[in-house]
């Protein structure tokens, strides 16, 4: 397969091809943003740094997932609404996300918590309508957020941060691929990076594709690039479901 593309040279039904998640069991891909000096947004949001070209991609991304997963924080921030398409799965351990939050009650929004959340909180929500789920006890575990992403049939997990959530699956090893946009910009400043884990160590991801366009973003798309019994992942494509 030919990495390095030009963007405007790739049909919609190749982007389709070269984004889709692979057969099988869940797959957790997450879809970034940065800045060339690695910042993950511009006065606290991502979608600052963004283009048409990366909202192409991004609605793509959705378009083939089942469920978004997003922390509490990012979705408040950004202004998240229910996603067309896919479930969209809110991750919080403080439960301090406000009642009249819309996509709450939404019969396919999911709030992933954990059992030591506050009990006020709790009771707050779930009054607002919403609907909660314990995945861990002093923290939301990615491996627990996974097994009921499954439980419920929805095996093509979308990440789309922000870069503490993402960290929690890096460091748990339960990432599958990041999508990551590079903003033609530098932004300076001291903005996260894309993906905060607390402990250094390698986690060894490789490029499938990069795509490239005429107003300086790049897409590059990175998998892990063995699965925990040391097979090869997804190195093709496979045609989406
Ligand atoms: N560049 C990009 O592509 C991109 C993408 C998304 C976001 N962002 C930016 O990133 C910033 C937010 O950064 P952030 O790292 O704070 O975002 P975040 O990961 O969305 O927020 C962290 C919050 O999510 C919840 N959370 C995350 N992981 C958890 C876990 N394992 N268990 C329990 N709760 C967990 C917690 O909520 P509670 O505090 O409620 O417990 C935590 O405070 C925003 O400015 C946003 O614009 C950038």
């Amino acid at each position: 397969m030919q990495i390095l593309r030009k963007a405007s040279e790739v049909t919609p039904d190749e982007l389709r091809v070269l984004y889709a998640y692979p057969d099988g069991g869940p797959h957790v891909r997450a879809n970034m943003i940065a800045s060339i000096d690695g910042a993950a947004g511009l006065e606290g949001r991502s979608g600052d740094l963004g283009a048409d070209g990366d909202r192409r991609i991004y609605r793509l991304l959705r378009a083939l997932s089942d469920v978004v997963v997003v922390g509490a924080h990012t979705a408040i921030t950004e202004g998240y609404r229910q996603p067309d398409g896919p479930a969209l799965a809110i991750v919080s351990r403080s439960l301090q996300i406000p009642v009249d939050y819309a996509p709450l009650s939404h019969p396919r929004t999911l709030v992933l918590t954990c059992s030591t959340a506050p009990p006020q909180r709790r009771q707050a929500l779930t009054r607002a309508g919403a609907t909660l789920v314990d995945c861990g006890a002093d923290t939301v575990d990615p491996r627990a957020v996974i097994a009921e992403c499954a439980r419920r049939a929805w095996p093509a997990i979308l990440l789309e941060g922000g870069p503490r959530l993402l960290g929690s699956f890096v460091a748990a090893d339960a990432l599958d691929e990041l999508c990551l946009t590079t903003s033609p910009v530098i932004v300076g400043g001291t903005a996260t990076r894309p993906v905060h884990v607390d402990a250094e160590a390698a986690h060894p991801l490789r490029c499938a594709h990069l795509l490239g366009d005429d107003d300086g973003y790049l897409y590059a798309r990175w998998v892990r690039t063995r699965d925990q019994s040391g097979d090869e992942t997804h190195n093709t494509t496979r045609v989406p479901r």
